[in-house]
């Protein structure tokens, strides 16, 4: 393969979960620059569409699909839609997900808040796989990406739903490789603590301190940082490698002691 076309998506076609905000938008502006066409599937369309907008503005196919991950017709719709109108699918970025936050008191919460974590992080995204899966092998090129996170590996109070769910996540990938492969890969990116809207929310300088005591490279993650991992696991140059989860966290981990 010529150096030029380890990162070359021209021609493919690539879903990307909550990818209206945050690390799923700034996954999809990547990967558009470097050729892949874009579905866009999220329940906030409104952004959905304003990033559709952006992302042709780079000179490739978009669409902007409603779709709420925990509910199944809304995913065979993607998939459908996403087909129908974009010829295929070649890349799975499997990035809505959410839970935790301190928020997991186990004497305040419920199961079913439990329940949702898994629903949310893990089997939405098991499920896109099943359903985007034979497009890939039809076509002969498949690479397929969660967004877990440094939660999966790290141990926090309050956070057992969606740290435990997260750890789901790598755990699932390694095996789905085993299931998918030779021509579907599939791997995680762990994201640290990333600059999104919902994190600048609530940062202030002393929390911004406190997070990087235990981080060599001295700065919170930006989206780029994450979809640069992204984009290594979607393109060709890392065709020999499934079933891994990188950490994309500064070298380090931020968390509020
Ligand atoms: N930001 C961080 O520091 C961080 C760290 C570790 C892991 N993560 C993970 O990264 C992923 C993206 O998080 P983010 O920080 O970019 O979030 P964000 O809030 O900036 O964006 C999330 C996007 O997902 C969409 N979304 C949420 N729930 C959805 C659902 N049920 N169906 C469809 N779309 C939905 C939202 O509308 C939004 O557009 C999540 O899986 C999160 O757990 C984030």
């Amino acid at each position: 393969m010529k150096t030029t076309d380890l990162f070359n998506l021209k021609g493919k076609v690539a879903i990307v979960t909550g990818g209206a905000n945050g690390i799923g938008k700034a996954t999809a502006l990547m990967l558009a620059k470097h050729g892949a066409n874009i579905a866009i599937g999220d329940f906030n369309l409104e952004d959905a569409k304003k990033a559709v907008k952006e992302i042709e503005a780079l000179g490739v196919k978009a669409i902007a699909v409603s779709c709420n991950v925990l509910k199944d017709e809304e995913l065979v719709n993607l998939v459908e839609t996403t087909v129908k109108e974009l010829g295929g699918i070649h890349i799975l970025i499997n990035n809505a997900g959410g839970g935790g936050g301190g928020r997991e008191n186990p004497s305040k919460i419920s199961v079913d808040d439990i329940k949702r974590d898994y629903e949310l992080n893990v089997f939405s995204g098991w499920r896109l796989c099943q359903l985007a899966v034979p497009h890939m092998k039809k076509d002969g090129y498949g690479s397929i990406v969660f967004t877990t996170s440094m939660s999966s590996i790290n141990k926090s109070p309050n956070m057992s739903g969606y740290a435990g769910s997260k750890a789901a996540v790598n755990h699932t990938v390694a095996n789905l490789a085993h299931d998918f492969g030779p021509e579907v890969r599939i791997n995680a990116v762990g994201p640290g603590a990333t600059r999104t809207a919902a994190l600048e929310s609530v940062l202030t300088p002393e929390i911004e301190k406190t997070m990087l005591k235990h981080t060599p490279i001295k700065r919170l993650g930006y989206t780029d940082d994450i979809a640069g991992a992204m984009l290594y696991f979607a393109a060709p140059i890392s065709e020999w490698v499934s079933g891994q989860t990188i950490f994309v966290n500064g070298g380090g981990e931020q968390v509020l002691e």
